[in-house]
């Protein structure tokens, strides 16, 4: 199986591209060049350049990972977010259908809105900010395909090398530094281990999935049990981990807070339960490049 990954240089980019196993993967996206995947620059905003790459290189799948995943950065450049979060799926949508490739899109519990999670596929989406609105119409252009599958993920941990921050590293850099860490204590969710969504997209590819899919972790939890599961796993003090509320925040983007993505359909899909926390920080540990470079927190 052949596999062409947009948003290659990003945390599911890189996470996917770095699998081992069957698939042969390939990488685009914006940069001239990427370190150490195997990779095509395109302008991905550019439907011709975006459909003679797809035809050139006959993927089987297209997983799409690029997308302006700064929330709050929507919301202050709506023009830049509507580029990568709806305009971009809308080329490779054309560019698959022109090939027969089939597209998965990945998209966000920021659908909803928060009052009432964890939430099924046929739940209602309400979103309440700009990243969540654009995030819902590229759900819905997409639907028009004929082979695609739209995955809604949330709150993804774990650590690949070259990729930016994510929760559990800005948490494990701040607290091993002796920084406090303040952490929303109203936001809940079920934490998605990178590698174990990254591997499921890939089982999904192999199956042929179609449609609209929730994977989310085994665990639901607020952003501040995360916080302080982690520290404990890791034998930090937890006494550094301060339980703030989002409203104090003051935050451009509204979040949602009861959120959650329920997993009942992608467990009957895969045949397996997602990762918990638990297991998803015992992977992690294990894994050689984490252990490189955290080895401070290596098992
Ligand atoms: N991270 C989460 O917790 C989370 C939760 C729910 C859903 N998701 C969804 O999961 C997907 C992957 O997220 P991620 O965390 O891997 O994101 P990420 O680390 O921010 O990576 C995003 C990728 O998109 C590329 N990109 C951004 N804007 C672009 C543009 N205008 N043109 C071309 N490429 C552009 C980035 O390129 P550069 O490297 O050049 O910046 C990067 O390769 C996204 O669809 C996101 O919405 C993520």
């Amino acid at each position: 199986m052949r596999i062409l990954v947009t948003g290659a240089t990003g945390f599911l980019g890189r996470t996917l591209l770095s699998l081992e196993g069957e698939v042969e993967w390939m990488g685009c996206g914006r940069r001239p060049a990427a370190e150490g995947i195997p990779y095509r620059p395109v302008d991905l905003a550019d439907h011709k350049a975006v459909a003679a790459l797809v035809a050139e290189l006959a993927p089987d799948w297209v997983i799409n990972a690029a997308a302006m995943t700064d929330v709050d950065g929507c919301e202050k450049d709506v023009l830049a977010a509507r580029q990568a979060n709806v305009d971009i799926p809308e080329n490779l949508a054309v560019a698959c259908d022109a090939t027969g490739a089939g597209l998965v899109h990945i998209s966000t519990d920021y659908v909803f809105d928060g009052k009432c999670g964890p939430y099924g596929e046929g739940d209602a989406a309400n979103p309440l900010s700009c990243y969540g609105q654009l995030k819902l119409e590229s759900e819905g252009i997409l639907k028009k395909m004929e082979r695609v599958l739209v995955v809604r993920t949330l709150w993804l941990y774990g650590y690949v090398p070259q990729a930016g921050s994510n929760f559990l590293t800005w948490a494990l850099r701040s607290l091993s530094s002796g920084q406090p860490l303040r952490v929303f204590a109203d936001q809940w969710g079920n934490p998605t281990y990178i590698c174990d969504l990254a591997r499921a997209l890939v089982a999904l590819c192999g199956q042929e999935a179609r449609g609209l899919l929730h994977i989310g972790g085994a665990t639901f939890m607020t952003r501040w049990e995360m916080a302080r599961e982690l520290a404990c796993f890791f034998g930090i003090d937890d006494a550094l981990i301060e339980p703030v509320l989002t409203r104090a925040a003051g935050l451009p983007a509204a979040r949602p807070l009861r959120s959650g993505l329920r997993t009942d359909a992608l467990e009957a899909a895969l045949g397996r339960r997602p990762m918990s926390f638990a297991e998803g920080l015992q992977c992690l540990a294990a894994a050689p490049h984490f252990r490189r470079d955290f080895p401070q927190f290596a098992r």
